[in-house]
């Protein structure tokens, strides 16, 4: 949960998701933590993204309490499933991608711990609703910030929309690390989160 500007406290739910873990790490699924990412469209990057996330806490054993979902600053997608594309490279990495596309909203703020942006223009204007809307900025940020191998001027996931297959698997490639270096910080940061 974003907090609304000007107030430094978290919310009761917020503090009792933390408290609840710690004596009792089979949380309620609603008071897991939920790491949102936002691409463009949510239908090649984000929803990539949340499924490899959601494999990966299952893997590590987060996940009771961390998952992901997905969204796109446009609508024009909503309620479309994955491209054909993106779902090709999931089954060819093994990967089961399970979503419809669906627009950025400002109720995304009050259920996100953390929403992690595919490239800056998402950024600007993922903070820009949150700042319309009342809503903190300091728990959004970009998903490459966490790939070790991203260099500091370019934390674009790259639009792979316009290019060829070999493009979603560069974009797969790049989400793995970063979604690898996420688990990373949370394990060490948890229950600190924003
Ligand atoms: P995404 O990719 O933001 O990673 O889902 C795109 C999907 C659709 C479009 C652009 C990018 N489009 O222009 O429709």
């Amino acid at each position: 949960m974003l907090k609304k500007t000007g107030s430094n406290k978290y919310s009761l739910i917020e503090k009792n998701a933390c408290f609840l873990s710690k004596i009792a790490p089979e949380i309620p699924y609603f008071l897991k933590h939920k790491i949102l990412f936002v691409c463009l469209g949510n239908i090649c990057r984000s929803p990539l993204a949340e499924a490899v996330f959601n494999r990966l806490a299952g893997e590590r054993g987060i996940s009771n309490r961390f998952y992901a979902d997905s969204c796109g600053t446009a609508g024009h997608h909503a309620g479309q499933p994955p491209d054909p594309r993106t779902l090709k490279n999931a089954r060819k990495n093994k990967l089961e991608i399970v979503h419809l596309g669906r627009q950025l909203h400002p109720d995304d703020f009050a259920t996100a711990s953390l929403i992690l942006t595919m490239d800056s223009d998402n950024y600007r204007n993922t903070r820009s609703l949150a700042l319309k809307n009342g809503y903190d900025t300091a728990a959004i940020s970009m998903l490459r910030r966490f790939d070790p191998a991203a260099v500091k001027d370019d934390l674009d996931v790259p639009d792979p929309w316009y290019g060829g297959e070999e493009g979603f698997e560069e974009v797969f490639q790049i989400i793995s690390r970063s979604c690898s270096g996420l688990v990373d910080a949370l394990e060490a940061s948890y229950p600190g989160l924003p």
